[in-house]
């Protein structure tokens, strides 16, 4: 750990370096980059902006890389910063080496204070098989987070993501069965596997006590998010900041805005990949999926201790 002098008023702050003690690790397109961006209002958190995916990608890097490389997404916006990059190649291509190398001893994780708490948002880890004992090898009492939502919807949402990149794909209702006469379902087509819960949850299970776990109700951070954030920050141990002062709705959007977030005073929507349209789909395969997802999510609803009302 390196330690940061950070001295004000008399008083010795020192702020610290520090692995995450609270991890949001999951679910894709459940509504992470919301409550990640919500929890920024809180002056004791301390959370990295963009997913290191440490745990399930660069696992091999070691904790090292993960407490000191340089995420330079995170504080740099990508445009600015690759034509920087390229007009420093232009001029003089040993020089980028050295910028790296300087960049890389950065830190990922960002500062805390005493008391504060650091965290960081990688939705893969919730359904990464790896996962839950390399962050129990970590820190066995880190504090969990998983934001939930409607398997059915959440699919959709994961599916309109998929689309938007690679508009040639079949369609939903397709990708869904593995034979669609017969109504067999593809439970391993990613958009639908990552909706079992129970079973992701049961290997999370395996190394924490349900008590280190939270879990978010996808949909009512989006129909009540002071309420969802006040659970949240009792969770974390933390006062009680974020309220419902700091929302609004925006009507064109759709959705819970911020007021003011963090380093700004202009209110703020999450970004255009947040939020989207979802394609019509066949009501005769919603009813399938219905049906086929019942079963998790009455086990899940156990599990957690939780009726998440999909059904
Ligand atoms: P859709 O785009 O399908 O509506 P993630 O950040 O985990 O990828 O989740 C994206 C989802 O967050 C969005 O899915 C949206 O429904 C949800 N969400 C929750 N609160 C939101 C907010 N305040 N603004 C925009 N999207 C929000």
């Amino acid at each position: 750990e390196d330690s940061v002098d950070a001295n004000s008023s008399g008083k010795d702050w020192t702020a610290t370096r520090r692995l995450p003690h609270a991890l949001i690790i999951g679910v894709k397109k459940g509504g992470t980059r919301a409550l990640l961006e919500f929890l920024r209002l809180h002056p004791d958190i301390r959370a990295l902006g963009s997913e290191p995916h440490f745990f399930d990608r660069h696992y091999a890097r070691g904790l090292s890389w993960y407490s000191s490389f340089c995420h330079v997404f995170d504080r740099c916006s990508v445009l600015p910063f690759c034509i920087f990059i390229v007009r420093i190649y232009l001029t003089s291509p040993s020089l980028i080496v050295s910028l790296l190398f300087l960049l890389s001893f950065r830190s990922m994780m960002p500062k805390a204070l005493n008391g504060q708490i650091v965290m960081e948002k990688t939705p893969r880890y919730f359904v990464t098989p790896e996962t839950p004992s390399r962050i129990h090898a970590m820190s066995r009492d880190i504090k969990l987070i998983v934001v939930v939502r409607d398997p059915i919807t959440r699919a959709i949402s994961d599916y309109t993501q998929i689309i938007s990149k690679t508009p040639d794909i079949p369609s939903f209702e397709s990708l869904t069965f593995k034979n669609r006469s017969a109504g067999q379902i593809d439970s391993l087509w990613s958009p639908l596997y990552i909706g079992l819960y129970a079973r992701h949850l049961e290997r999370w299970l395996a190394y924490f006590p349900l008590s280190q776990i939270h879990f978010v109700h996808g949909e009512r951070l989006i129909s009540d998010p002071a309420g969802e954030l006040g659970r949240v920050q009792d969770f974390l141990g933390l006062q009680r900041i974020i309220t419902d002062k700091h929302f609004y709705f925006n009507k064109t959007k759709g959705f819970p805005c911020l007021k003011k977030p963090e380093g700004s005073s202009k209110p703020h929507c999450l970004g255009k990949t947040k939020g989207r349209t979802h394609p019509k789909i066949d009501q005769e395969v919603i009813q399938k999926l219905r049906e086929f997802y019942q079963p998790h999510n009455l086990k899940f609803y156990q599990m957690a201790g939780m009726d998440f009302g999909w059904q």
